[in-house]
């Protein structure tokens, strides 16, 4: 196949189909302005903003037969980031709560698979309560979204891809600090 015809072939492919291009390329081509100003940033046609101006609540993919329910999250649909870590939380004893820090540039999908909690968001001007308790429904967090989850059901099962590997000089675990912080960004 000449290289010309292999083109015209790619730009038929959805976006997160592009297998030709690194995941990091492919985010770049979508989302450039969300890497430079996250607040600016367009809202993808799988994703409904939340009032807190940069989450966004995301559909993932469901595929249904009587051997019971897939559900997907995937680079270029419904995960706008290339995910360099899952952690999970487990086993949270009642009346506990996480949380309580912002990121300065860590992007998250957070989705429960099991059970339910309130994850409770606020970025420096609204606070917004979403009660997670839906398996095909994700969380994307942009950075510099102060966030706190509680009431977790028992038996919570609560998992998130992040964009990065964990680094401690990229939280900010104090609400002053948070703040400082959107005002240096002139947020
Ligand atoms: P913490 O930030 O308090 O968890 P949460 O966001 O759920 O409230 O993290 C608890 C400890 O675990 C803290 O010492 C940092 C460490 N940690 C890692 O080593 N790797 C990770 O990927 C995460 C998320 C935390």
């Amino acid at each position: 196949m000449n290289s010309r015809l292999k083109l015209g072939a790619r730009s038929a492919v959805p976006l997160g189909m592009r297998r030709d291009l690194s995941p990091a390329e492919l985010f770049d081509r979508e989302y450039p302005a969300a890497r430079k100003a996250p607040h600016l940033a367009p809202v993808p046609s799988y994703a409904r903003p939340l009032d807190v101006r940069r989450a966004m609540e995301v559909d993932l993919s469901v595929i249904r037969d009587q051997r019971g329910d897939l559900v997907v999250a995937e680079l270029g649909k419904h995960l706008p980031f290339v995910a360099r870590r899952m952690y999970s939380l487990v086993r949270v004893p009642e009346g506990e709560a996480r949380g309580g820090h912002a990121h300065k540039e860590l992007e998250q999908l957070l989705f429960v698979l099991h059970g339910a909690l309130d994850l409770v968001l606020d970025d420096g001007v609204t606070q917004q309560r979403v009660r997670l308790d839906d398996p095909e429904k994700a969380i994307y967090l942009r950075p510099m979204v102060w966030r706190e989850l509680e009431h977790f059901a028992p038996g919570t099962v609560c998992v998130v891809l992040a964009s990065e590997v964990y680094d401690e000089s990229d939280y900010l675990r104090s609400y002053d600090a948070y703040r400082d912080e959107l005002a240096a960004l002139g947020w």
